[in-house]
């Protein structure tokens, strides 16, 4: 009962704006803000971000007492676990018992759900499958299989009793070296958006929701709590806020995380020029906004801008947005909006229906998703005279300690607590592949010593073993009693950090250099090929040795069925067709943001996007710039021929469709990519190239023809116009371009606006 004797309305039960009505502000404020409150450690501060007090009195002293840097790391992580009703998961909304408002839970994404596989004092278990990571899916470039692959991952959330997942990122890779790429979909932001919206459908198909993250700019993880990225307004809504906005128009996903950084000096979090007046006013959100994890400077501002949530919440938020009401600073009006907001998408989640979930989501029929996923999204770089898929008879040497031990996904929020995972040697037995038993033995020893020594894995780490040097008389031998050499390279990736052009990061390590040219030249001397897997949630650098191995397989971080994953695709069960999401440049001084990664100018904590939009693929096709690997590149173990090319600009939109063949001996899928080239306005540089639309065929039999087509709208051709502040559509020539990849245009026209 209300002081005034009435009863207060519940949610769910009353109109939103009643339940509003009744509620005091110390309700409204703390409505807004998680229930987290003060508890762990937020994440690197840039220079000039406000120092908050990290620990509550009881940790701070318990702490203390810790004998060991070890314990002290374990202790806060154990206490950074909301232990609320589905443990381990991220957050969880504050409950309003007297409003009816009940404790709605968030929980990580984007690889699977993460939640804790074990609880104190009960018997069952709560494993979720680790599908593959976001590059993985993106460079599937098949919108079906992310939407079947979501569609599953979905139901582990529904049946986990959680209400939404904290994913899809699809942050541009605008340098090969950010340390999240491996959860993020591309350098382009067109297959970023399309591969998003179809996530998104996905998951929400569940009666469940998203968060679109991280909203937005948030291209590194060096000083990601505040570092400000300087760009144009035409890159920002050309290059870095495109995937959001097509996610956002095609798939309204419920919520989006607006990210740590800031966008040309102003917090992402803090941003009304991004947040309201684009997400909202220009694009039709509908949804709400929360922070990533503790992002904060001023939670009144926050809500000002159109922020509506805290996450996992501060206790200096509640106090800014009760002060800033109290003061007149914050309009009322503008907290209620955000907890209209708020409580129009809780309204919808399972915790509101009432869902009875069953903590039994069927992982059996998971993996199955999750084992097709993987092979889908595979890159063939190289195969040199047939060399890959293997015979069925083949005798596999295999090599690398990553083939015994794959790296299935990566560290941080995006790791998921999976049941097992399957190993490449374990793969190829299943499929009947016979292994060279010593050469398995000696790595297997390895691997267990290797893993018995090192520590355990945390939130911010997943230890790797170490590579084993390999000595002339084991691979000689080894070889001498196998038909082929397979040899797995592995890295590791994950939030909080950055990778770095060191060896063993972004340059391979002594040890990997060494195995790689001895396998290889013992190998061609016996007359035998090798086969290069590469295990990493993004590129290497590789140019040196590409020439070594007969074929090379990129087969990124492939979830939990990752070596039957590949073991079909080695022995040809699965013809690969994914394409590469990136430009594999020869040298990473080629990238166009290298000049400017992580930092513009030493220790000041701001990134000049001077590149603007001439991101990845943008730059190098356009200035003629040879790379490795281009944007858009994948082989087949078949081959495809184009044809008939058939354009039409039908009102709004153009219409191309192509003719694709397979010529070559086996089924397989293609690619098929859609690139504009648009006459330049007002003298501004143009991208030579841009993807403007891109299917995939269906598994076409030697010799079957597929007519397939897509659909540019012209809008989507428009150039930001920075002087008049806004779009423009011009009229001229358009060059259409289907290709296999950005540098492989196999069917070239033109089209009149
Ligand atoms: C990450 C987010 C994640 C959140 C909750 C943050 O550190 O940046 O991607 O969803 O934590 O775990």
């Amino acid at each position: 009962m209300t002081s005034c004797g009435k009863k207060a309305p519940k949610l769910g039960v009353h109109p939103i704006d009643d339940v509003i009505a009744a509620m005091s502000l110390e309700e409204k404020a703390s409505f807004v803000v998680g229930t987290e409150r003060m508890k762990t450690t937020p994440p690197d501060r840039a220079p000039g971000m406000p120092v908050r007090e990290m620990f509550s009195p009881e940790l701070k002293e318990k702490l203390m007492q810790c004998e060991t840097q070890e314990e002290a790391m374990e202790l806060m992580i154990a206490t950074s676990l909301v232990e609320g009703r589905v443990q381990g998961a991220a957050g969880q909304h504050y409950a309003l018992d007297r409003l009816g408002i009940e404790p709605i839970v968030y929980a990580d994404g984007p690889a699977g759900l993460r939640i804790d596989p074990t609880r104190k004092d009960d018997a069952d278990e709560y494993y979720c499958t680790a599908f593959p990571v976001g590059v993985s899916l993106s460079s599937s470039w098949d919108v079906e299989l992310v939407n079947e692959v979501t569609r599953a991952m979905g139901n582990e959330v529904l049946e986990y009793g959680a209400d939404v997942l904290l994913a899809p990122g699809i942050n541009i890779h605008r340098s090969p070296l950010c340390g999240r790429n491996f959860e993020y979909y591309s350098e382009d932001p067109l297959l970023a958006g399309k591969i998003a919206s179809a996530y998104i459908k996905g998951i929400q198909s569940n009666g469940v929701g998203v968060s679109l993250k991280h909203y937005a700019v948030n291209n590194q993880e060096t000083c990601r709590n505040g570092v400000d990225a300087r760009l144009s307004e035409r890159a920002l809504r050309e290059i870095y806020l495109k995937g959001f906005e097509i996610a956002v128009k095609e798939s309204q996903p419920w919520t989006i995380m607006s990210s740590y950084n800031k966008i040309n000096g102003t917090l992402a979090s803090e941003n009304y020029h991004t947040l309201t007046e684009i997400l909202r006013d220009d694009w039709g959100f509908e949804g709400f906004v929360m922070t990533d994890w503790w992002a904060e400077e001023n939670g009144a501002r926050q809500i000002a801008a159109g922020n509506d949530l805290q996450m996992p919440g501060t206790l200096h938020q509640y106090e800014e947005i009760y002060n800033g009401v109290k003061d007149g600073s914050l309009d009322e009006k503008t907290l209620d909006q955000s907890i209209r907001r708020i409580m129009n998408i809780m309204l919808k989640t399972p915790t509101y229906r009432h869902y009875a979930y069953s903590n039994k989501p069927d992982l059996g029929a998971h993996a199955k998703v999750t084992r097709q996923a993987a092979t889908d999204g595979m890159v063939l770089l190289k195969n040199v005279q047939k060399s890959l898929p293997l015979d069925s008879k083949a005798r596999v040497a295999l090599f690398g300690t990553a083939s015994y031990d794959l790296l299935v996904g990566g560290s941080g929020s995006g790791n998921v607590n999976r049941k097992y995972k399957v190993s490449l040697d374990e793969g190829l037995k299943n499929a009947g592949v016979e292994l060279e038993d010593n050469l398995t033995k000696v790595y297997k020893d390895y691997t267990s010593a290797e893993r018995a020594k090192m520590p355990t894995e945390n939130f911010w780490s997943v230890p790797v073993i170490p590579e084993m040097p390999l000595d002339k008389a084991l691979v000689k031998n080894a070889l001498s009693k196998s038909t082929v050499a397979i040899l797995t390279l592995s890295r590791m990736a994950g939030e909080g950090g950055d990778r770095h052009v060191v060896k063993g990061d972004y340059l391979l390590s002594d040890v990997e250099e060494q195995n790689l040219k001895l396998v290889c030249q013992t190998a061609h001397a016996m007359g035998k090929k090798v086969i290069l897997v590469l295990n990493l949630g993004g590129i290497v650098d590789l140019t040196q040795f590409v020439a070594l191995p007969d074929a090379i397989l990129h087969a990124w971080m492939g979830g939990q069925e990752m070596g039957n994953s590949l073991a079909d695709v080695l022995m040809g069960k699965v013809n690969p067709s994914g394409k590469l999401p990136l430009t594999w440049a020869l040298r990473y001084s080629d990238y166009p943001s290298a000049g400017n990664f992580p930092l513009s100018d030493g220790d000041s904590a701001y990134v000049r996007y001077a590149e603007d939009v001439m991101v990845g693929y943008r730059h190098f096709n356009t200035q003629g710039i040879k790379v490795l690997y281009p944007f858009g590149y994948g082989l087949s173990y078949t081959t495809f021929a184009y044809n008939n090319l058939i354009i039409d600009v039908l009102g709004e939109q153009i219409k191309v469709s192509a003719d694709i063949t397979n010529t070559g001996k086996v089924a397989g899928r293609e690619v098929v990519q859609l690139y504009v080239g648009k006459p330049s306005v007002d003298g501004l540089l143009m991208p030579a190239k841009e993807l403007k639309a891109f299917t995939k065929t269906k598994l076409l039999n030697p010799g079957e023809t597929q007519t397939v087509e897509m659909i540019v709208p012209c809008s989507e051709l428009a150039t930001w116009m920075e002087a008049e502040n806004k779009w423009n559509v011009a009229s001229g020539e358009y060059t259409i371009s289907v290709a296999a990849n950005v540098e492989d245009v196999r069917l070239k026209g033109v089209a009149t606006l």
